[in-house]
């Protein structure tokens, strides 16, 4: 069988002010009726063979989360972590949680927009094929821009039908690389989904980061209900090394292998990414909400609540909620982890 894995630790805080610490991106309207979060649990249902999925979180969401999985009419575990560990931890309680038998995980983070749900499911098939014989399977998809906040990945010899082997990683790239990669034609974006068997990735931990495994094993052995949760172990889980799958796992097994898609793929992390995935008016503006813009060009402009009125505004992102605005430069918006770093050290 196949056993979803959805990762949603994440703060989301480049999409500062909608996206808060205690109430992040993956649970918000980022578009009219849209949540990414349920848009993942979707994409998941819609998988033959899926069973309800796993979804791992921080203690803080875990009421958001309940409340989307009721929406949907989904079961489906929920795992809370009492402190965010990154997805190496993540993925290794997930395996180490009760299957009856050894499936195959797919673990997808919840940010993600894919606007071809087929395809990906296609893409799925190949690589369970590929992840029942004990190889590590990842996504990557074919890059139309030198994107900085991806990781890639150098694509290697076909394997099989639509599979090739792995070169390398390549996490976050600076631009002139990233330029590069994309006129080489040889590097795929890593889209941070991931198949493998539970007993692959445990195999590979217990090798490469003993650690982990010992403290997520021992979590998972003091893990008790609560209500609708598994809670895990907080002084296990506490003691647990923070690395994510890619670093721990992912650049260190030899059996790891990418299944190329092809398809408008998003990780909606940035202000940049929504003007982007937004459909655009003839001035190539994104106006959400209450908003009048006039002489106003290639801007992002979100309402909440109030009426907000630009003039003669070019290239900039103005969000506003309710107890916050937020106005930027667009080619200024690489820069938005240090405005979260002061506003963090100013609280
Ligand atoms: N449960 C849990 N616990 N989930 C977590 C934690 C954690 O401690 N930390 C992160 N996550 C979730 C996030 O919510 C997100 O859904 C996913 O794991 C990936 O984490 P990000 O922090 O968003 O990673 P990234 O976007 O910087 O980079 C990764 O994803 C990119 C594609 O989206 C890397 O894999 C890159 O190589 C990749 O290109
Ligand atoms: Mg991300």
């Amino acid at each position: 069988s196949l056993q979803p894995v959805i990762l949603c630790g994440g703060e989301g805080t480049r999409l500062w002010p909608l996206s808060r610490t205690l109430y992040p991106k993956q649970f918000i309207e980022v578009s009219e009726g849209r949540v990414l979060f349920a848009d993942a649990v979707a994409r998941c249902a819609s998988l033959p063979e899926a069973v309800e999925p796993i979804v791992v979180c921080n203690t803080e969401y875990r009421f958001l989360v309940a409340e989307q999985l009721r929406k949907l009419g989904t079961s489906g575990r929920m795992v809370l972590e009492p402190f965010g560990r990154n997805t190496a931890p993540a993925a290794a309680v997930a395996a180490l949680m009760e299957h009856g038998g050894d499936p195959v995980l797919l673990v997808m983070p919840a940010d993600h927009s894919i606007a071809d749900p087929e395809a990906f499911g296609r893409a799925v098939s190949l690589g369970c094929e590929r992840a029942e014989q004990g190889r590590f399977v990842c996504f990557g998809v074919v890059p139309d821009h030198p994107h900085t906040g991806y990781g890639y990945i150098r694509k290697g010899g076909a394997v099989s039908e639509g599979v090739f082997g792995v070169d390398s990683f390549v996490e976050k790239p600076a631009r002139e690389t990233a330029e590069e990669y994309l006129a080489s034609g040889q590097y795929l974006w890593n889209s941070g989904i991931f198949l493998f068997k539970a007993s692959s990735y445990l195999d590979a931990l217990a090798e490469h980061a003993p650690a982990i495994l010992d403290s997520c094993r021992t979590a998972v052995a003091n893990s008790y209900k609560d209500l609708d949760f598994i809670r895990l172990g907080e002084e296990d889980f506490g003691r647990c090394p923070s690395d994510s799958i890619d670093y721990a796992v992912m650049e260190k097994v030899n059996s790891i292998e990418v299944v190329p898609i092809d398809m408008a793929w998003r990780d909606l992390g940035s202000w940049k990414s929504l003007h982007d995935m937004h459909p655009r008016d003839a001035a190539g503006n994104s106006l959400l909400g209450d908003v009048v813009a006039e002489d106003t060009h290639n801007s992002y402009v979100r309402s909440s609540g109030r009426l907000v009125v630009t003039l003669g505004l070019d290239n900039a992102t103005v969000v506003e909620t309710q107890d916050a605005v937020f106005v930027a430069a667009n080619d200024k918006l690489d820069n938005m982890k240090s405005v979260i770093r002061r506003l963090k050290a100013a609280k």
